[in-house]
């Protein structure tokens, strides 16, 4: 657990570079085409949680420095675009679930998720591969049309897998066509903090919504080692706000924070003026996000100690096929 004078806050961290006067003169363009007292949602539109815990009390305190505008943006334009989740920053928690195909996305999309990401987590929960490493983009594309056919009324966010990031912008950009042109995306995720953040500015610039992630980066793991918690100590807390200040300023609408430590995660989203959505980083995050399958209990092998389970479906779904065989081999089914 770091000391709390390691954990970077609003008086040791400068803010982003444009606001510090520094390296840049003007902010990135952002992926959030408009101001927000231009179409802010209305405050009864998105009802702020009890003010209780960190995040209500942000909530309160954000939402008394914004305007509300009675200007109401059109339902589908509050529901499925980054803007709206952009705007969701203050006013209440922002949720989001992971779906592969076409009936979970439906699921998922139906249980009232703001966003549903297509994530690389399709390897190890669908795939049977022991990482996301082998996750290709042809893969990727594939369940991101599978979900997108499921007809989600949702935002729909597809990872960009491993490599595709590392070799050319151009090949980051086809990446990125891909996954919006065939399967559908509204935008990408990808993984990674201030060396990517200058090829996000220009995926941005040509009208592709990108969302950051910091902390545990899944893909990274032959390198790490492990899958583990981040920001322990005051170097690595210090590397991620890095990142993650890289990320806004380079115009993401959001970052995911996994795996970091509560405090760190706390303070970044106190920090940030996007929203940072948490898996496995504590209750202090503008939203939360976690793996379809593994709330569902139907990830094969163990998860996250972090995730509630809220039902143990392969288990129920080992009882009925088991049924199925003795009535076939009994004779009760089908019926002569
Ligand atoms: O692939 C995935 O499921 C993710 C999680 C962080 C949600 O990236």
């Amino acid at each position: 657990m770091p000391e709390d004078k390691d954990i970077p806050n609003k008086e040791n961290q400068p803010r982003s570079r444009s606001r510090r006067g520094g390296g840049r003169t003007r902010r990135r363009p952002t992926a959030s085409p408009k101001k927000e007292d231009e179409d802010s949602p209305d405050e009864q539109d998105l009802p702020m949680k009890e003010s209780s815990g960190s995040q209500g009390e942000r909530a309160s305190q954000n939402s008394s420095r914004r305007r509300t505008s009675p200007k109401k943006a059109p339902e589908d334009e509050r529901t499925s675009s980054v803007s709206y989740v952009r705007r969701l920053k203050g006013k209440r928690p922002i949720v989001a679930l992971t779906a592969y195909d076409a009936p979970m996305a439906k699921l998922v999309s139906n249980a009232g998720v703001d966003f549903l990401l297509v994530g690389d987590s399709v390897g190890t929960t669908m795939l049977g591969f022991n990482t996301t490493i082998r996750v290709t983009l042809d893969a990727m594309v594939h369940h991101t049309a599978a979900v997108r056919r499921g007809n989600p009324d949702c935002l729909i966010l597809a990872d960009l897998p491993f490599g595709e990031a590392s070799l050319s912008f151009d090949r980051l950009l086809e990446a990125c066509r891909r996954l919006m042109q065939e399967g559908g995306a509204d935008g990408v995720k990808i993984e990674g903090g201030k060396d990517v953040a200058d090829d996000i500015e220009r995926l941005i610039a040509t009208g592709i919504p990108v969302m950051g992630h910091v902390g545990l980066l899944p893909q990274t793991v032959k390198v790490i080692g492990e899958y583990r918690k981040f920001a322990n100590d005051k170097e690595e807390a210090q590397d991620i706000f890095t990142d993650a200040i890289a990320l806004e300023e380079a115009g993401c609408f959001a970052i995911v924070c996994e795996m970091i430590h509560e405090e760190v995660a706390t303070e970044l989203t106190r920090h940030l003026e996007i929203p940072t959505i948490g898996i496995g980083s504590g209750s202090g995050c503008d939203g939360q996000i976690l793996v379809t399958t593994d709330i569902l209990g139907l990830t094969p092998g163990n998860v996250p100690s972090f995730v509630k389970p809220y039902a143990q479906l392969a288990t129920e779904a080992g009882k009925a096929l088991g049924r199925f065989v003795n009535d076939v081999r009994e004779g009760r089914y089908p019926k002569a």
